[in-house]
């Protein structure tokens, strides 16, 4: 493929004329198609339907609790266990709770804001001004989180390897206003990086070197166990990284089964240092007699021991639309020098960058021809994209055909956004 920026203003005039007409036959097909569900798709659902077949009357858990009851705020054992096979720490580190993981990262800052994250730790809302670090791109809805408990966000670029650690040190080291960061170490919203073992290590030392007494690190491990390939890609221990540091109680680690069994109807995990999961028991107490334990039992059985097994089931679904991106992605774009986008390992998403300032136009175009791409500016704090040029992609959903010709409407748009660009200017 020839980059366009080697053509000249009449051989842009007469590509933009096709593309143009590419694209009205494109509209007049109304489409209805939609990359913006990151979520499973029913076949992958269907993975686990055998959950409801654990049961059958046993309601006792391992240690003979009748699960149909209250109590039980740590969570049962089993789930702990499961807890500790997806996320790599210990099982006596890990406090199970409610469906949702966002929840438990929501209860997490707002403990460290109110009340501190453990004992002995001064709460945020004391100091004044309080500020969180947000790799860039970035998950939504950590930002709306964090915009809704009043912290301000700053924001860091996220490289190929994590979050851009000199950045992060030079701002941690100085400014005590910089309370903590929000990181997805494996398979990141949406660029689908894994944090390398030395990022691994300078984040479990970030609380050291902090100015802030009581800065924590909030490590949303949402895609731990979301492997397109096997073996798979290992992430290095943030709990031994911790420990060696002495760190553990200012970092918070979650995770749960939302992408591994039913999205709606999973089991949500928060690992930590056992002074942090008494203060988060503490503040859960008031909020709840206990968790829905028979779930937390049903996933037990269901999966301890075999989530390795049960995730390449989803795998097999997903490897194949993931690699549709891609070609698409290559066939269209590739060589052009107009667009670059990442080919994760595993996830749920794959980020597109498009030339500055053209991102919002591309997401517009979609929408004219019938897609619905995540809004631009999305992935960024306050829903700001500096750049204006990151799209996210979220191929899980669609069915296959949808998927294949959702990227080609949205490959086209790009190419008539940038064209258009480069003849104005
Ligand atoms: C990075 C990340 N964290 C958390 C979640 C939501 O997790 P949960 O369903 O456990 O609340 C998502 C869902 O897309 C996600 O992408």
């Amino acid at each position: 493929m020839t980059a366009w920026s080697t053509l000249s203003t009449e051989q842009l005039s007469a590509l933009r004329e096709r593309l143009r007409a590419d694209f009205a036959r494109l509209t007049s097909n109304r489409l209805s198609l939609d990359l913006t569900r990151g979520k499973p798709g029913a076949a992958q659902l269907d993975l686990s339907n055998g959950i409801d077949d654990t049961i059958n009357g046993d309601y006792r858990s391992r240690e003979g609790i009748d699960v149909r009851n209250y109590g039980g705020l740590r969570g049962l054992v089993e789930a702990r266990e499961l807890g500790s096979e997806i996320m790599d720490v210990p099982a006596t580190n890990i406090l199970v709770s409610g469906n949702s993981s966002l929840s438990l990262m929501y209860l997490a800052m707002e403990t460290a804001l109110r009340n501190g994250l453990s004992q002995g730790m001064t709460p945020w809302q004391k100091s004044g001004r309080v500020r969180v670090l947000t790799p860039v791109p970035g998950y939504d809805r950590h930002f709306a989180l964090t915009a809704a408990l009043g912290v301000e966000m700053l924001n860091v670029a996220l490289t190929d390897t994590g979050p851009d650690m000199q950045a992060v040190q030079e701002l941690v080291r100085t400014d005590s206003s910089i309370k903590g960061i929000w990181c997805v170490p494996k398979y990141a919203n949406p660029t689908g990086c894994i944090y390398s073992d030395e990022t691994v290590r300078q984040i479990a030392e970030l609380p050291h070197i902090a100015a802030a007494e009581d800065f924590i690190v909030f490590w949303d491990n949402a895609y731990a166990v979301h492997d397109l390939e096997f073996p798979p890609l290992k992430l290095a221990s943030l709990f031994e990284a911790a420990q060696i540091a002495g760190t553990q109680d200012h970092i918070v680690q979650f995770g749960s089964t939302s992408k591994i069994t039913f999205a709606g109807a999973g089991i949500a995990f928060v690992g930590s240092a056992e002074s942090v999961l008494a203060r988060l028991e503490e503040r859960i107490s008031v909020m709840t007699v206990g968790p829905d334990k028979l779930n937390q039992l049903r996933h037990a059985r269901f999966l301890l021991g075999r989530v390795t097994e049960h995730m390449q089931g989803h795998a097999q679904i997903l490897k194949p639309k993931f690699t549709m991106v891609a070609d698409k992605l290559e066939s269209a774009l590739g060589g052009l020098g107009i667009a670059s986008w990442t080919n994760p390992r595993g996830g749920y998403f794959v980020s597109l960058d498009v030339m500055p300032g053209l991102a919002k136009r591309v997401v517009a175009l979609a929408k004219e021809a019938g897609l619905a791409m995540t809004a631009a500016g999305a992935t960024f704090p306050y829903g700001l994209d500096p750049e204006d040029r990151n799209i996210r992609i979220a191929p899980t959903f669609a069915e296959p055909d949808a998927l294949e010709a959702a990227m080609d409407v949205l490959t086209l748009c790009v190419k008539i956004a940038t064209i258009e660009s480069m003849i104005d200017q």
